[in-house]
């Protein structure tokens, strides 16, 4: 078996590696090319991914390259996790919006907008090149904005599937205040990347069985006050609503109080700058062959588990236990009240076919209004980073819930393209 992860060089990638090397029964890697074109940053992580490799008697080899089309080759699976223009145009997507009162987020609101500009065409030249070298090659995309990277792939017809590590926290988090295996738990999980709601987690007979209880409303009971700190957000409106919004929604539901945070705070682009140098130092040390502890401080927890048990399954050496697995994939009438190639984030089953979403109970105006609203934001956004323009960034902007102003949009507007004029062909 033949995976190539492009942004390999990324300080994210020993924990990929870690998840490759522990659960190498489901997934058994023969050859693992990281491909990067940061040739210093790739020969510091693909060192210490050899020696993880090592350390934990994996047989499978490790290389790297800059040549992404010879790398391609053959491969079975191609997972996409790099970021155009780095640290650097992160921090700008957290940085302007806050001039004009909005919340600086790499994947919500107008930063991430300017992501999904930056990223769209260089992801699909990528895909297009995964495909010519091999058509049956599965394309896993980690690469924000999700969900709106995963449409422009499904758009252009290629075989892929959207991941995050939003659902694998909290089915890991569930798991373990009930002290149960993770695949005793199974997530009610509804809407978009980055957008969404847990409402209701069930806990299994079995691992990956198909019977079992809600105890979510047992949960909020017993560990309320510990689940409503960990996203920020109030007690009461956790306990109220029955359900679990992700740490996400709260730059919606407290944008305001977010923004006057964000404005004191400093950026977590410039945070992860710190912690990258860091770890790249680290990663230098010819004696170090573990992820260091270091890595828990990045957002990217049991990304290994989720990008191990989506790519598994996809190529047929996964469990039956793992089938289901929250991913992002065309809606195709799953949400009856949006279009079919918009691309929701919800439990599917995963097989050598593809991910097909299983069925899901209606969704209540409460969060059906703003999945809305926002799927048609994502459409204009895309629609924005396949044909560029001026008109089409502002009406992308004006359809987003968190502008929705003209002036606001203009301003906002404005700003995007002045920011990342290197990055985008027709600015
Ligand atoms: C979570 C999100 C990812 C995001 C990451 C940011 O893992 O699901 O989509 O990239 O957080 O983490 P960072 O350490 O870069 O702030
Ligand atoms: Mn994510």
């Amino acid at each position: 078996m033949k995976l190539v992860v492009v942004g390999g060089g990324s300080t994210y990638t020993p924990e990929l590696i870690d998840g490759f090397a522990r659960l190498r029964d489901s997934l058994p890697i023969g050859e693992l090319v990281l491909v990067d074109p940061a040739a210093d940053r790739l020969e510091l992580v693909g060192g210490l991914a050899r020696r993880i490799f090592a350390k934990q008697g994996h047989p499978g080899t490790i290389t790297t390259s800059g040549d992404l089309d010879a790398s391609v080759q053959g491969a079975d699976a191609v997972l996409l996790q790099l970021r155009v223009g780095g640290q650097a145009a992160r921090n700008q997507d957290e940085t302007w919006p806050l001039e004009c009162g909005c919340i600086g987020q790499e994947t919500t609101g107008a930063g991430g907008l300017a992501k999904a500009l930056r990223t769209v065409p260089v992801v699909l030249d990528i895909a297009e090149r995964v495909r010519r070298a091999n058509p049956d090659a599965w394309i896993v995309d980690f690469t924000n904005p999700v969900g709106i990277v995963t449409r422009a792939l499904q758009t252009a017809g290629h075989k892929a599937v959207g991941l995050c590590n939003v659902a694998i926290g909290f089915q890991r988090k569930f798991a373990s205040l009930l002290g149960v295996v993770p695949e005793r738990i199974r997530l009610d999980h509804v809407g978009l990347n980055h957008l969404t709601w847990e409402r209701g987690v069930h806990l299994l007979d079995q691992p990956g069985g198909s019977t079992g209880r809600d105890v979510l409303p047992e949960l909020l009971q017993r560990f309320g006050p510990e689940i409503a700190d960990d996203l920020e957000l109030p007690l009461s409106l956790v306990r109220q609503l029955g359900t679990v919004p992700s740490y996400y929604l709260r730059y919606f539901y407290e944008h305001d109080r977010v923004v006057e945070e964000l404005r004191v705070k400093g950026s977590r682009a410039s945070e992860v700058a710190a912690i990258e140098r860091e770890l790249l130092e680290m990663y230098g040390d010819p004696d170090l062959d573990e992820k260091p502890a270091l890595l828990a401080k990045r957002g990217g927890a049991f990304y290994s588990e989720a990008a191990v048990n989506l790519v598994a399954s996809l190529l047929g050496t996964g469990s039956p236990a793992g089938a289901v697995q929250v991913v992002n994939v065309p809606n195709n009438g799953t949400l009856p009240f949006l279009p079919d190639d918009a691309v929701i984030e919800v439990p599917a089953t995963v097989d050598a076919t593809g991910a097909a979403p299983l069925p899901v109970p209606a969704v209540e105006p409460l969060y059906a209004g703003l999945i809305a609203h926002v799927t048609a934001y994502e459409q204009l956004a895309l629609d924005a980073a396949l044909r560029g323009g001026r008109d089409r960034v502002f009406q992308a902007l004006l359809a987003h819930p968190l502008v929705g102003q003209i002036d606001l949009a203009d301003g906002l507007t404005d700003r995007l393209i002045a920011h990342n004029h290197e990055h985008l062909a027709w600015a």
